[in-house]
This record gives C-alpha cells, sequence and structure tokens, in this order.
C-alpha cells in the first residue's frame, strides 16, 4: 500500500521540481514584435483631459499607445477592450506600473474631455489624448504609425482609416515592441509581468549590443543539481557565507587587518560578475589566503564537479539578468542603470577586491 502510494508521490514532487525550475530559468518568448532597435520615444505633447501631458511624464511606467479614433465602429473599441482585459490579468500593484493612452488622430470631432469620457468606459486610469494636426503627424511618424481620413458621406459623417497595433514604451522611455490587432489579452499579460519583474529594461538589454540574446536566457538550472549543490553547499560554506547565502552581516564594513568577512553569494552580492571559470578558480585556490580571515581553497577538500553543483545552487539564487550577464548573453551599459521604479543592481565591481 505504501509503495503504491510513493511512486507516484515521486512523479508529482519531480514535475513540480521541473516546473519550479521553469517558472523561475525559463526563458521568455515575447508575444509582441520586438523591435531589433529600441527607438527613444520622441518629445511629444499632448493635450488630455487633465491638461497638457508629454510620454516623459511617465518615465518609471510602463505605456502603452493606441491611436484610433472614438467614432471607430470596431478594431479601437476591441483594442481597449483587450487592453482591459490585459490589465485585468494583472495584480492591482502590477497594472498600477502600466498606462494606457489613447490617441485620437480625429481632432476635428474628439476634444480632451470627450475622450476622458471614452476611455473611462473601458477602465479607469487610461488617459484619452489628442493634440492639433501638426502634433498627430508628429507622433504618429515617430512610430511609424499611418491614418488616413476618408471623404465625408452625405450626412457629413467620414471614417479614418488607422494602424491599429499597440505600441509598448518601456520604463526609460524606449519604444520597444508592438502588439499586433487582435493579440490576445493573455498574451499581452504575459509579456507585460515578464517586464514589470525584469529588472533591467529589454531596451537596455537590447542596446546593450549583439552579445545579448534579447529574449532569451539560454541558463537552464537542472533542480535536482541545485538541491545536491545546496547540500554540499550547507556543508562546505555555510558556516562563513551563511546559510541562505547572504554572507555576513557585516561584510561591507572594512576590517582594520584589511581582511574581509565573507560577502553574500546571492544576488545581492558579487559573486554573478565573475565568470564561471574565474568563480571555479577562485573556489579552488581560495583568496588572500595570507589574511587572517580569507576565503579558504578549497582544492583538495572538493573536487571540480562538487563546486560545479555549489555554483549551480548559488545561480539558482540569481536573477535572469545575472545569469546572462555571466553567461555572456548581455553585457551592463550605461543603459542598463535601473529606474527608479526597480530595485538597482549591485554596481559592476566586485565587493572585495582580488589579490
Ligand atoms: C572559513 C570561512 C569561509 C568558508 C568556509 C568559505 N568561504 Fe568563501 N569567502 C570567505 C571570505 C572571508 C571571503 C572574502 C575573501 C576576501 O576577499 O578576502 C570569501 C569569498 C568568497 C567568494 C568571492 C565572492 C566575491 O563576491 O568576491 C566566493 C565566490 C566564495 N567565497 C565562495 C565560497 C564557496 C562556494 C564556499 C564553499 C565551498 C566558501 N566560499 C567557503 C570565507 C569563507
Amino acid at each position: 500500500m505504501k509503495k503504491l502510494f510513493i511512486l507516484p508521490a515521486g512523479i508529482l514532487l519531480f514535475t513540480l521540481f521541473v516546473f519550479l525550475g521553469y517558472l523561475s530559468f525559463g526563458s521568455h518568448k515575447f508575444n509582441g514584435e520586438v523591435l531589433q532597435q529600441p527607438m527613444k520615444a520622441a518629445p511629444i505633447v499632448l493635450r488630455a483631459n487633465t491638461g497638457p501631458i508629454r510620454l516623459e511624464d511617465y518615465r518609471g511606467k510602463l505605456v502603452l499607445l493606441y491611436f484610433g479614433y472614438t467614432s471607430c465602429p470596431d478594431v479601437c473599441p476591441l483594442s481597449l477592450a483587450n487592453l482591459k482585459m490585459a490589465l485585468n490579468e494583472l495584480t492591482p500593484e502590477e497594472a498600477a506600473q502600466i498606462q494606457v493612452i489613447f490617441v485620437s488622430v480625429d481632432s476635428a470631432r474628439d476634444t480632451p474631455e470627450s475622450l476622458g469620457n471614452y476611455v473611462k468606459l473601458f477602465r479607469d486610469g487610461f488617459i484619452g489624448a489628442t493634440g492639433t494636426r501638426e502634433e498627430i503627424d508628429l507622433m504618429t511618424s515617430a512610430f511609424g504609425a499611418k491614418y488616413k481620413i476618408n471623404p465625408p458621406d452625405a450626412n457629413g459623417n467620414y471614417s479614418v482609416d488607422h494602424t491599429s497595433f499597440t505600441i509598448l514604451i518601456d520604463r526609460n522611455g524606449y519604444y520597444i515592441l508592438k502588439f499586433p490587432h487582435g493579440t490576445p489579452p493573455l498574451e499581452m499579460s504575459e509579456d507585460l509581468r515578464y517586464l514589470i519583474k525584469n529588472e533591467i529594461p529589454v531596451s537596455a538589454q537590447i542596446l546593450a549590443g549583439p552579445t545579448y540574446t534579447p529574449v532569451v536566457c539560454a541558463v537552464t538550472l537542472v533542480p535536482q543539481y541545485v538541491q545536491v549543490g545546496e547540500w554540499m553547499y550547507q556543508h562546505h560554506c555555510a558556516q562563513c557565507h551563511g546559510a541562505e547565502l547572504a554572507g555576513n552581516p557585516a561584510w561591507q564594513i572594512p576590517l582594520e587587518d584589511g581582511s574581509h568577512l565573507p560577502p553574500p553569494l546571492d544576488q545581492t552580492g558579487s559573486a554573478w560578475q565573475y565568470s564561471e571559470p574565474d568563480l571555479l578558480n577562485l573556489i579552488k585556490e581560495g583568496r588572500n589566503l595570507d589574511q587572517p580571515i580569507h576565503m579558504p581553497a578549497f582544492k583538495s577538500a572538493l573536487a571540480d564537479w562538487e563546486i560545479q553543483f555549489i555554483m549551480t545552487y548559488m545561480k539558482s539564487k540569481w536573477d535572469v539578468n545575472q545569469l546572462n550577464y555571466q553567461h555572456g548573453f548581455m553585457t551592463l551599459t550605461p543603459q542598463a542603470t535601473p529606474t527608479s521604479q526597480s530595485t538597482p543592481l549591485p554596481p559592476p565591481t566586485p565587493a572585495t577586491p582580488s589579490p
């Protein structure tokens, strides 16, 4: 009876591990179309019912921009309804980091006031805005959008043809991605959630250069290896670097004799900034061995493969950007400075100097 139970439970546990591994380390494939070259959004002023607004006012948020007009029979209401549903998929905290702006290209009929009322029908917080003909032309051409006002019928009614994709501007003000018309709300929300969670904006990752694979994190950590690594870590390293890899609480305070207390090895430390061979070498050879407090050499106590298991465990505590960085998929550039909205990454100088 017992044996019968253990097998399914084992399979379940294994599946769970694989799934958790996938959740935390899996690559994100964007559903929207990622621009090969992110574009700094032009400094544009629009008129909303609250007064003039500038795109820069929303730095730190993700902006979803859509061009349309309120008399639009089907395309615009569908797009706005999809945006509303995409935001509904997110938690209120996540949704608060997104600003939807609906820009009317039909300023002859749409006023900032009527636009304000129109977008409110979809979701509170959506902004409706428009501008003079020149402002609209400047804005549409800046984003590669097009529109055409058709000749009026006998009653003076007219329709407007317009591009119907949704433009996504990242927290640093870069146009990085567009959702084609009809992108399912669930797919949009997946991309949005990824962008909200990612500390380094995708624009910075793309701008970082050709060494970076913009949307794929190719580092896969096998959950079982992580587990073995954790066990070994607890036996060989935890007494100095802490059970949770957080290092000695006072690691940043320099000691009088010039030695260093054990630094953190998780994402708050700088271990992720070493290449894999350098890290292996550091653990094998130790560091500052002549100092009273030092990193001991492990080459006689542990085989290389054992150290590699420990490194896999350490990596499971790093974020996707740090993993990408260590594996050379991403470089840190000035643009990679996180915005005030996100928690800053540690500076790229190692916390403890190498001899
Ligand atoms: C006896 C205490 C001690 C043990 C045990 C120990 N370390 Fe260290 N470790 C240190 C100290 C102290 C430093 C800082 C050394 C320096 O820079 O002078 C350090 C530094 C490091 C660094 C460099 C981190 C950085 O950001 O520069 C890594 C990586 C590291 N240790 C990994 C390990 C691993 C993996 C183990 C287990 C196999 C381990 N350590 C076991 C004390 C220890």
